[in-house]
């Protein structure tokens, strides 16, 4: 425990940070700390490489677990508190001169103090804006217009095309419209190569391999799981497989919003479809309406994009609430 003490003695302050949320370690020197709406970066020359690594293994070892290459992901807490930590090893990070070869470390700080129920009364102002954005976007028959407005929104977005029609490329061209709309929100990514190009500082980046045969004991469901706990503000997966398609709607359905994917299916209702077979290969065995449903509460909107007669193009982008 002595070791463990001199760096939760660094990081007190921040731990008792007022307001603080949660807090990101993810470069060196630098503790980035959530204050529910925003964020605040600190600098700090005792985050070095050795509170890194050290921080990592010594809670590795205290919860019994391992942290390196082969098991990258760590789920624990620090010892006798309710302070929830959350790692990632920088073996499945994509590694950019600013992160470094640091782990990503995710402290989630415990409510400090009691709230009422009144507390969590408020006019849902929020949920009016979307409602009213939705009419528009349901409204703008431009497809660039719909688009802008939709990515205004807090939605979760599939692009769908088939092999090579532009998918990828598109998702890009979403990310810098963000990077624009809101340059200080928190964007994590999942590839199984490195493909999206993200120009958020607040960032974390990593790679999963598709295949089993790696060594390396995660699975893109694992790690789904696991970003979910760095707060981010947009996730974003490379593509929709039949493995990871129900963890991608359970997190849909369980409330987040800002998930951005890419599937591979010739028009938004035979994406719909795929994610459907999908969740059924993986023994939903409900009625068709009712996976209908599930998926169109998870996923808000299709964008479908094809070659057409050798040029790519955007064919549709459907609200997929007019697929149940
Ligand atoms: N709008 C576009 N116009 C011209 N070429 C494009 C366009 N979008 C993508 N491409 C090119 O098409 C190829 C495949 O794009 P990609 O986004 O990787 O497709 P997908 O992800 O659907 O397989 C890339 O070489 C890319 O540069
Ligand atoms: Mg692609």
């Amino acid at each position: 425990m002595k070791i463990l003490d001199t760096h939760l003695e660094k990081i007190k302050k921040y731990l008792n940070h007022k307001g603080a949320e949660e807090l990101i370690f993810n470069q060196l020197f630098e503790v980035k700390v959530s204050l529910g709406n925003e964020w605040s970066y600190i600098k700090d020359k005792k985050l070095d490489k050795i509170f890194y690594n050290s921080f990592c293994n010594q809670l590795a070892t205290l919860s019994g677990q391992q942290f390196d290459n082969f098991r990258p992901i760590l789920a624990t807490s620090i010892p006798f508190t309710k302070f929830r930590v959350q790692a990632m090893h920088p073996s499945i990070k994509v590694i950019n001169s600013k992160n470094e070869e640091v782990p990503t470390i995710s402290i989630r700080i415990p409510a400090k103090q009691k709230y009422k129920i009144t507390d969590f009364i408020h006019e849902n102002t929020h949920i009016k804006a979307q409602q009213t954005l939705q009419e528009q976007i349901a409204n703008e028959s431009d497809f660039t217009k719909k688009i802008h407005l939709i990515l205004k929104g807090d939605f979760n977005i599939l692009i769908s095309g088939g092999t090579s029609s532009g998918k990828t490329t598109l998702l890009n061209a979403f990310l810098e419209e963000l990077y624009h709309k809101n340059p200080s929100k928190r964007v994590i990514t999942i590839e199984d190569a490195k493909e999206l190009n993200v120009l958020h500082e607040n960032k974390d980046e990593f790679l999963v391999s598709r295949t089993n045969t790696s060594a390396v004991k995660v699975n893109y469901i694992d790690m789904i799981n696991s970003c979910m706990r760095l707060r981010p503000d947009f996730i974003l997966l490379g593509e929709v497989s039949v493995e990871n398609s129900s963890t991608l709607l359970r997190i849909g359905n369980s409330g987040h919003k800002g998930m951005i994917s890419t599937i591979h299916a010739d028009t938004a209702r035979d994406a719909l479809d795929a994610l459907a077979i999908n969740l059924r290969l993986h023994g939903f065995n409900s009625s068709d309406g009712a996976i209908r449903q599930y998926i169109s509460t998870a996923i808000d909107y299709v964008v479908q994009v094809n070659k057409v007669q050798g040029i790519r193009r955007i064919t549709e982008v459907a609200n997929t609430k007019e697929f149940i």
